[in-house]
């Protein structure tokens, strides 16, 4: 009966489009128990580059200003970035950054000195807004801060003294300067840039070249107390494969993240003067960041196959003319529909791209390209990509859920792009949340979504759309684009979803239910321990052992360090059973000095690789009680050995994996 509804609904949407010609077709599957990755709240992050206006007047207007301030802070900027929950942002540049000496931005403001921005403009800098500044606005908005250093210009020991000054509690003349300017205690910035843009207006660098600088300048970021220093190299610009290819095999071992910079460009006209042209051409310039992250993640998998390194993209966005009468240097445009179906676009191939791609920065957060926020003196306006923010936001740390899609094709000029993109997320209070863009601007689109492992029950939604592709709010008419409620959907059998879309839309469902788990393996007289594997030799990051051949085997109880160990350098794999209690979300984590990683069912889910003390990591998958294979590898490279496996799901509360959960196959 169930399947012959199925095939019934299924059928009725097949015959649709001889009713409506005017009507697209998609459907997709969405697997709930595929959930694997958590995608990063940072992947909604925002980069303040010292440019235009987006510091001065769009963040900073003074204590003194007759604009609500808070420490010179803009009250109603701040207001507005918290409720898109911004996660981090990224300053002070940008090309700016390679010449930015952070010493002129630091101390009483009035005896700062005078400089000029050479990177956008030439305009004076008061340099109001230093160090201390930009750590407060990131307080003040909740987000964690990125700071891009200076390897363009700026030395060694500048850069050295930065992290120094913002993340050292020691004595040393640099903390004494900071407790002198007021700050008695260090901010622990975690978010550092290794240069910006070092093929570019970083510096002109060769990739050999830069990664020798990486090695040397990453040197001197040291850790201190608690922080650690997560280190973000500069990754290619587009397509430059080579560049991320040199970088990743001669300097892998001195970050923690490598960037990528893509803009939509379409400069020749401003941002609200286009045809169905410009925009199906920004459309599909922007889904070309999909081939980017495959083509860089395969470069990065050869040298990171355990991904322990993220791609952070920390610019991208869209890029026109500027507006008619605005200053050339300053980037400002106007934000349309169109640009909120790019944002939708990037954001879905990033979630969708999560176990890789771990933070991203739109450029910029006020004033500049594709914002969030346009300001005018004391009137602000929030743009059609700030709603997509707002609407993406139920995705920050949720579980990514794998969506395939078979789209209707939107084609213009004898180039056709798929019609729908989407991507999905499982959060922790078990709703499911589905992101949908459709970026025909002529056609609605149906999407019927077959859900697995996974019932449907109540469905809410909002749509953001506009009846034009230009459609854009204005401080005189700040609501012509804003997201409103969204009842286009349908639910049946609590197992097929119907989405009706409007033409140029984005939609973001959330809908309540039940996971349904996945089938239990059968193991064949389970009796409890691990086997176990030990090899000698010396490695950096993991190697592949199914390559080696072991010189020790044996079992052993849980995923502690076998006992007699033939030398310093070493490494173990351990393969047996673990039974779960019940079924959802569990989170599995490995502290270990040095590398480890995790496997589930064939499925790495902690990756803890690299030569380091002890730094613990941790993954999460949807699992179904009984038996489950599990494989831990770990390596031992000199100095100190640890290793710490812990589990937390639903019967088991946050412990060390212990051995009455941990099977082998018996005789
Ligand atoms: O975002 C504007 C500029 O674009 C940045 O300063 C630079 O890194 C990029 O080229």
């Amino acid at each position: 009966m169930k399947r012959l509804l199925l095939f019934l609904i299924t059928l009725s949407f097949a015959i649709v489009p001889s009713l409506s010609a005017q009507v697209n077709q998609s459907t997709a599957t969405l697997d709930v128990s595929k959930i694997r990755y958590k995608i990063n709240k940072n992947i909604y992050g925002q980069f303040s580059e010292n440019l235009g206006h987006c510091i001065y007047g769009g963040i900073w207007v003074g204590p003194n200003s007759p604009i609500p301030n808070i420490d010179g802070i803009r009250k109603d900027v701040v207001e507005a970035l918290r409720r898109i929950k911004v996660p981090v942002d990224r300053w002070p540049g940008g090309c700016f950054a390679d010449g930015y000496n952070w010493k002129d931005g630091i101390g009483p403001r009035r005896l700062r000195p005078k400089t000029t921005n050479t990177s956008w403009g030439n305009v004076p800098d008061d340099n109001a807004f230093g160090t201390a500044e930009f750590l407060e606005f990131c307080k003040l908005i909740g987000c964690q801060p990125y700071i891009t250093g200076n390897l363009g210009s700026g030395t060694v020991g500048e850069l050295s003294q930065w992290v120094e000054y913002c993340n050292s509690n020691d004595v040393s003349s640099i903390t004494e300067l900071r407790k002198k300017y007021g700050h008695a205690q260090a901010w622990g910035v975690k978010y550092w840039g290794l240069g910006n843009e070092s093929w570019g207006c970083g510096g002109n660098m060769t990739p050999e070249y830069y990664s020798d600088l990486v090695r040397r300048y990453s040197t001197f970021m040291k850790d201190y107390g608690k922080n650690r220093v997560f280190k973000i190299a500069v990754g290619p610009g587009g397509n430059d494969y080579n560049w991320t290819n040199v970088v990743m095999k001669d300097a892998r071992q001195s970050f923690d993240g490598l960037s990528l910079h893509y803009y939509s460009f379409a400069n020749e006209k401003p941002a609200t003067d286009f045809t169905q042209k410009g925009w199906f051409n920004i459309i599909q310039s922007t889904l070309q960041m999909n081939t980017l992250i495959n083509k860089n993640d395969s470069i990065m998998n050869i040298y990171d196959p355990g991904k322990r390194i993220a791609l952070v993209v920390d610019e991208y966005g869209t890029w026109y003319a500027v507006q008619p009468g605005t200053n050339p240097a300053f980037l400002y445009q106007q934000n349309t529909m169109r640009d909120a179906v790019a944002a939708s676009c990037n954001l879905n191939i990033f979630n969708n791209h999560c176990d890789r791609v771990r933070m991203a920065c739109i450029a910029q957060l006020v004033n500049v390209l594709q914002s969030m926020i346009l300001t005018d003196g004391p009137k602000m306006v929030l743009t059609p990509t700030y709603w997509v923010f707002d609407l993406y936001k139920v995705n920050q740390n949720a579980m990514m859920v794998p969506i395939k899609i078979n789209s209707a094709e939107y084609s213009f000029d004898g180039e056709s792009i798929p019609a729908v993109n989407a991507s999905a997320s499982l959060d922790s209070t078990g709703t499911v949340h589905v992101s949908l863009c459709n970026v025909d601007p002529n056609s609605p689109e149906v999407v019927t979504f077959r859900l697995e492992s996974f019932k449907g029950k109540k469905i809410s939604g909002r749509v953001l759309t506009a009846e034009k592709m230009n459609a854009h709010n204005t401080f005189d008419n700040p609501n012509a684009v804003v997201p409103k409620e969204f009842t286009g959907y349908r639910l049946d059998n609590d197992s097929v979803m119907t989405v009706t879309m409007p033409p140029m839309s984005v939609v973001v469902l959330s809908m309540g239910g039940t996971l349904e788990p996945p089938p239990p393996l059968k193991v064949k007289n389970p009796v409890e321990g691990l086997n176990y594997e030990y090899y000698q030799g010396t490695w950096q990051e993991l190697p592949n052992f199914a390559l080696l051949t072991p010189d020790r085997k044996g079992t052993i109880a849980d995923f502690t360090i076998p006992k007699q160990n033939s030398g310093q350098d070493f490494g173990v794999q351990y393969e047996g059973y673990i039974k779960l209690p019940g079924t959802g979300l569990y989170t599995f984590s490995l502290g270990s000095d040095d590398g480890s990683s995790l496997y589930i069912d064939g499925q790495l889910v902690v990756s803890n690789d690299g030569e380091h003390a002890v730094v613990f990591q941790s993954g999460t998958d949807y699992l179904g009680a009984g038996f489950h294979e599990i494989k831990v590898t770990y390596f031992q490279a000199g100095g100190g050995m640890d290793l710490v496996a812990g589990i937390e799901g639903p019967g088991v509360k946050r412990e060390r994996i212990p051995s009455s959960m941990l099977f082998r196959e018996g005789k």
